[in-house]
């Protein structure tokens, strides 16, 4: 869908060599903008250069850091809107090492900010803030007023970078507003293990004929949003003035508990098993329980609503690794 805001607008996207901002960034080379990737590319994270292969030549990527604040000063001139969505993900990682994690979704983030403010403080701002800060839903669904205990350091540090968002919005006028996605799925996420998200590597090893292993009973809640869906949401979240300094919730109005998603997937790739097993230690200290989202918000003051249905966004996604899943799995 061509977005008439983006045409021949220039757009930063941090981590745009990852899974949402890789696809976005389609999205918005096909609405005529003029994009430019930041990604590290560290190994152990989503970044990809397979996941740009058909759009490279119409996209500039630089290799960059965005903890390196003088390459940021220098890239985030002259742009009209930032998609911030680099990030560390993996929130076992977030544990063993929560100083990288501070750096990335906490410290650059402010930086990232700082060099807004001083070289261009007319820019747009949309960051890729996450559930995961809400930690055990007290009730469900979780709407944005639902009580912040994260349960890991992931949760508080991307609570940090979202929170400086605001502060930069409503004190500097760096207008910029967060959306708290939920679990997003579809073609171009990390599928190499299970570091990221679980539905990655249950991807994975049923596209490799391994058996998919769901922690603990299965019976675990949760709600997903296709890629397509969470890009519609940050677009208009980009454009819509109602968005600014504010938060809003992704969310999808399909929930299916963790076993009955497994149960699906096998029956939709027509091979394969799951089996129940129990959650490992470090996983089961920083699980959330159930957890579907409120976004109510969003639907009533953006009109934005999911509309990838769970079984055509699954199945998107499995064709997807049957046909490129060596370019995710292999080593370069
Ligand atoms: N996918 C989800 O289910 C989900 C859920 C909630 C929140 N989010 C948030 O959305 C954003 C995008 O997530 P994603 O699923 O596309 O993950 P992803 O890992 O595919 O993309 C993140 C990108 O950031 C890059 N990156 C990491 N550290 C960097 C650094 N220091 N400098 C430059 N680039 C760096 C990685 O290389 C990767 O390409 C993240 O901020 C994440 O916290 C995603």
């Amino acid at each position: 869908m061509i977005q008439p805001e983006f045409s021949g607008a220039k757009v930063l996207i941090t981590g745009g060599l990852g899974f949402i901002g890789s696809n976005l960034a389609r999205r918005l080379v096909g609405s005529g903008a003029n994009v430019t990737l930041i990604d590290s590319l560290i190994p152990e994270y989503g970044g990809n250069l397979f996941n740009v292969h058909d759009i490279r030549e119409r996209i500039s990527v630089s290799i960059t850091d965005v903890r390196d604040p003088h390459a940021m000063a220098h890239v985030i001139k002259g742009q009209d809107y930032l998609f911030n969505l680099a990030g560390q993900t993996s929130h076992v990682d977030s544990m063993s090492d929560p100083m990288t994690d501070l750096e990335i979704n906490a410290a650059a983030q402010l930086s990232i900010l700082e060099a807004c403010r001083k070289h261009n403080p007319a820019i747009k701002v949309v960051f890729g803030s996450t559930r995961q800060l809400y930690g055990r839903p007290q009730y469900l669904p979780v709407d944005e007023k639902h009580p912040i205990r994260p349960v890991d350091v992931n949760g508080i540090n991307k609570l940090a970078g979202e929170w400086y968002h605001l502060v930069y919005n409503d004190v500097y006028g760096i207008r910029g507003c967060a959306l708290r996605l939920t679990n997003t799925y579809g073609p171009g996420m990390r599928v190499k293990d299970g570091r990221q998200t679980f539905l990655a590597i249950w991807i994975r090893n049923l596209v490799q004929g391994k058996p998919i292993l769901v922690y603990g009973d299965g019976s675990q809640l949760r709600d997903f949003n296709y890629v397509e869906d969470a890009v519609e949401a940050l677009i208009t979240a980009a454009v819509h003035p109602a968005a600014q300094g504010q938060v809003f919730n992704l969310g999808a109005a399909e929930v299916i508990s963790l076993k009955a998603l497994a149960e699906k997937l096998v029956a939709m790739h027509g091979s394969g098993r799951y089996e129940l097993v129990p959650f490992p230690p470090e996983r089961k200290a920083i699980d959330i329980g159930d957890y579907y989202s409120d976004f109510a918000k969003i639907r009533s003051q953006l009109d934005w609503l999911p509309k990838v249905p769970l079984q055509q966004g699954l199945r998107q996604t499995l064709e997807y690794y049957a046909a490129h899943g060596s370019h995710y799995w292999a080593e370069p």
